[in-house]
């Protein structure tokens, strides 16, 4: 049956492909967006569609609409964006996620909330499963987004125990894919350009540190998966792929991948980065039947060809 879904944070990397999925399943899609970090381009094959609908909106505001379910995403998520005014991105984690959740008990609507592994901060314990409770900073400069969507997901879990609204939390691990932000500085769109402009590529450390990368299709699948669980499914599950690659092998298939002739040079190790990270899926698995289908290499000859028209048409 066609729902009405609000994606907020509609317009960015994720939200703009999750705001496809649903069109394609056949609902009524409320896209929120206050065009931070999401762009009015990612929007283009949507705008148009009868069962598709944009609204500029900041969620650290409340919001008044009518809908079934709520995926809540907004919140810039590279350090670049998060960083560039932490107290608005504490905000945007925080007062955002009262805003929505308000909005949840008020329409009864579900509600599933895009977490991220930076919870687990750099973790000590490898896999990360959901019971790992992290190693995060509360004062650097990456608290502002670690604790802010540390934050977002206690009220969740407070808004369902006290107020029983029907929560889904997913924690998001390392994800790729065509309409990430040619500039946000994460390791596989910042490769990708490099080495599509034959610039140098700038590997940080030694480059054995390593990260595990999840192609968004895979993504968007959970999250489907997840909001049509059982209402006992409240996560936190992790979303992600266990593939784990080093940040140099990397380097090398993207350089192999574009035929470039960009070297790579080395850069200092940015405070409170994490040696390792990669998901324990098995939750996952299990309760969602869930599990990454895209191989690394395709997944990154998609990323690339969308780059390629990108930088072609500026
Ligand atoms: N991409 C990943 O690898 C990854 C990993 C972990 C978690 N996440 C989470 O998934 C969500 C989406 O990430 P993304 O990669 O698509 O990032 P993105 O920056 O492309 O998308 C975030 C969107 O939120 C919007 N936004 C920011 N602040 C807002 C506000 N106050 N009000 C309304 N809209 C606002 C931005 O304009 C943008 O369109 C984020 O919550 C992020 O923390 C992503």
């Amino acid at each position: 049956m066609a729902k009405r879904i609000l994606v907020t944070g509609g317009a960015g990397f994720l939200g703009s492909h999750l705001c496809e999925r649903l069109l394609d399943e056949g609902h009524d899609v409320l896209c929120v967006d206050n065009y931070f970090t999401g762009t009015k381009r990612n929007l283009d094959a949507l705008v148009g569609h009868p069962h598709f609908e944009v609204m500029r909106h900041d969620v650290t505001f409340p919001l008044y609409v009518e809908v079934d379910e709520i995926y809540n995403l907004a919140c810039p998520a590279s350090p670049v964006h998060y960083q560039h005014d932490p107290v608005q991105t504490t905000k945007t984690s925080v007062h955002g996620a009262i805003n929505m959740l308000g909005l949840a008990k008020r329409t009864r609507a579900k509600i599933f909330q895009a977490s991220t592994s930076e919870v687990y901060g750099d973790p000590q314990v490898h896999p990360q499963p959901e019971s790992y409770q992290g190693n995060v900073n509360p004062i650097g400069p990456r608290a502002c987004y670690d604790e802010g969507k540390r934050c977002a997901e206690t009220l969740f879990f407070d808004y369902h125990r006290q107020l029983g609204v029907r929560i889904r939390v997913a924690r998001i691990f390392n994800t790729y894919g065509p309409r990430m932000h040619p500039d946000d500085g994460r390791v596989v769109s910042n490769f990708v350009v490099q080495a599509l402009r034959g610039d140098p590529i700038t590997i940080y450390g030694d480059g054995k540190q390593t990260r595990s990368f999840c192609y968004v299709d895979d993504l968007i699948e959970g999250f489907v998966r997840l909001m049509a669980a059982p209402d006992e499914v409240t996560g936190p599950i992790n979303l992600g792929n266990p593939g784990e690659f080093t940040i140099r092998e990397l380097a090398d298939k993207v350089i192999e991948l574009t035929n470039s002739s960009s070297k790579i040079v080395r850069k200092p190790v940015p405070i409170d980065d994490p040696r390792q990270r990669q998901p324990d899926i098995r939750l996952a698995k299990k309760v969602l039947g869930w599990k990454p289908t895209v191989p690394l290499e395709k997944g990154l000859e998609r990323t690339i060809a969308y780059f390629d028209r990108l930088l072609s048409t500026g």
